[in-house]
């Protein structure tokens, strides 16, 4: 697909103008306004070519995917007749069944709304643990998943001495073979156990870490507890350094503090959420992947 124009929201406008340039398009934003009571209003430019691109990225989630919701609907009234989104970061992929009697699964339900609303979807290390492909989720609808792992892998062999790239749990066993087979550095993965919201236990792979350089590889920060257990254990069993790199940097509330306080040295993040401390860009990643839409 060669979209004609790129439709942006505000606070994405760095990854929305690198995409720009990547792909060679026009960049319009969508003009926002909150109203008192929450509701929001969108304004897009009035006539639409055929071919677009939307770049909407879900976080914060629930304002972000109602923001979706509403602009993709509107972009093909306003003569989009092909409309792919560009979503760097797709949330709610991680509720992926019910763990308990009566649970929504989340990642079903959503990836249907978004399917009923877009042609097609190019996205970055979505968080598909028990399905093989978004496809399963969003039948009918051409997809593309790319990974920023190689890149975080290439920052990660650039700064740390012969780094072990360790995945915090066996979920990250795609993210960080792929890195470490780039570039030709040692990985294994942890298991862990998920207690609450800010509690996990982590289990460390049966891998001599006495004086290594390790470097803690995940799709996902959120409070940040899941990098914080595995940084301790990883002190503990004697490592001399630690850094953290992951694609999608949502690093809530304290938890970029609660790494550096747990002896983290850096954090590379890539840029599909808008992140000061993003050293990545998945712009040339997502401008290919539309290409070949
Ligand atoms: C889940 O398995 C993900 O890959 C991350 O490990 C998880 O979402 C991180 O969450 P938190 O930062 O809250 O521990």
């Amino acid at each position: 697909m060669t979209p004609a124009l790129l439709l942006a929201f505000e606070d994405e406008s760095a990854l929305a103008a690198a995409l720009a340039r990547a792909l060679d398009v026009p960049l319009a934003f969508i003009e926002q306004h909150r109203f008192p009571d929450g509701e929001l209003r969108l304004r897009l430019p009035p006539q639409l070519p055929g071919e677009v691109l939307l770049l909407r990225g879900l976080y914060p989630p629930n304002d972000s995917l109602v923001e979706l919701l509403i602009a993709a609907p509107a972009a093909r009234q306003l003569g989009a007749r092909t409309l792919a989104l560009a979503c760097p970061y797709l949330a709610y992929m991680r509720q992926d069944i019910a763990f308990a009697p009566g649970e929504a699964v989340s990642q079903r339900h959503v990836a249907a709304l978004i399917g009923a609303a877009v042609d097609a979807l190019v996205t970055v290390d979505p968080h598909l643990h028990r399905i093989a492909s978004l496809d399963e989720v969003m039948p009918g609808r051409r997809t593309r998943a790319v990974s920023a792992a190689a890149l975080l892998g290439q920052c990660a062999a650039r700064h740390a001495d012969d780094p072990l790239l360790l995945g915090p749990d066996e979920e990250a066993l795609q993210w960080v073979a792929e890195a470490a087979r780039q570039h030709a550095l040692d990985h294994a993965v942890c298991r862990k156990r998920r207690l609450g919201d800010r509690e996990v236990r982590i289990e460390l792979p049966p891998v001599d870490l006495a004086g290594r350089t390790v470097v803690l590889m995940d799709d996902v920060a959120s409070t940040g507890r899941t990098l914080v257990e595995a940084a301790a254990a990883c002190f503990g069993a004697g490592a001399a350094t630690v850094d953290v790199a992951v694609t999608h940097a949502l690093f809530v509330d304290d938890a970029i503090g609660a790494l550096h306080a747990a002896g983290v040295r850096h954090v590379w993040c890539s840029d599909t959420v808008p992140h000061p401390r993003a050293v990545v860009s998945v712009a040339p990643l997502i401008a290919g992947a539309v290409r070949s839409l």
